[in-house]
């Protein structure tokens, strides 16, 4: 099955909508692999968005995402990847579509909430990178069936 890296960014920790966040993950079908609450060192944050590290807003990038605790979650399903990059919306909150997460609770792109991972390849290594082995839960959910086809 699928499998796709989110995290609720402190912006969407301060506001108190994590649960807001997982509840649309859950109701679209996804399942929940694993999840921590943690705060984010800077080395974390300079791996995770390395490939932006050229970008000019690299630095004010890695001071928003380590300035408070966030939320990391895995999730899988068919899809995942794309199912979830759709729930979330385009990266700039006055781009993403209405019902997704960055449109109906943001403004700016520099407090967009959340991340997701763009690619299924990208996905495994920021699962690798935010989660040890033994803290992803392999099960089944009583309506699988009625999710996936
Ligand atoms: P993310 O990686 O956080 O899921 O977001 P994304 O794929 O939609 O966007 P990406 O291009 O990977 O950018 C990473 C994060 O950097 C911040 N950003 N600021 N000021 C700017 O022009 C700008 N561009 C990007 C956003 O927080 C974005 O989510
Ligand atoms: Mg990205």
């Amino acid at each position: 099955m699928e499998r796709t890296f989110v995290m609720v960014k402190p912006d969407g920790v301060q506001r108190g909508l994590i649960g807001q966040i997982i509840a649309r993950l859950e109701q679209r079908g996804l399942r929940l692999v694993g999840a921590k609450f943690m705060a984010v060192s800077n080395e974390l944050a300079e791996t995770h968005y390395g490939i932006h590290k050229e970008r000019p807003f690299y630095g004010s990038l890695i001071e928003y995402i380590t300035s408070s605790p966030v939320m990391a979650m895995v999730w899988e399903g068919s899809n995942a990847v794309a199912a979830v990059r759709q729930t979330m919306g385009a990266t700039n909150p006055t781009e993403a579509a209405p019902g997704s997460v960055r449109h109906d609770f943001g403004l700016e792109i520099g407090r967009n909430l959340t991340h997701a991972s763009d690619s299924v390849e990208n996905g495994k290594g920021e699962i690798g990178l935010w989660f040890n082995e033994d803290e992803l839960v392999d099960w089944q959910r009583a309506n699988d069936g009625w999710i996936f086809e």
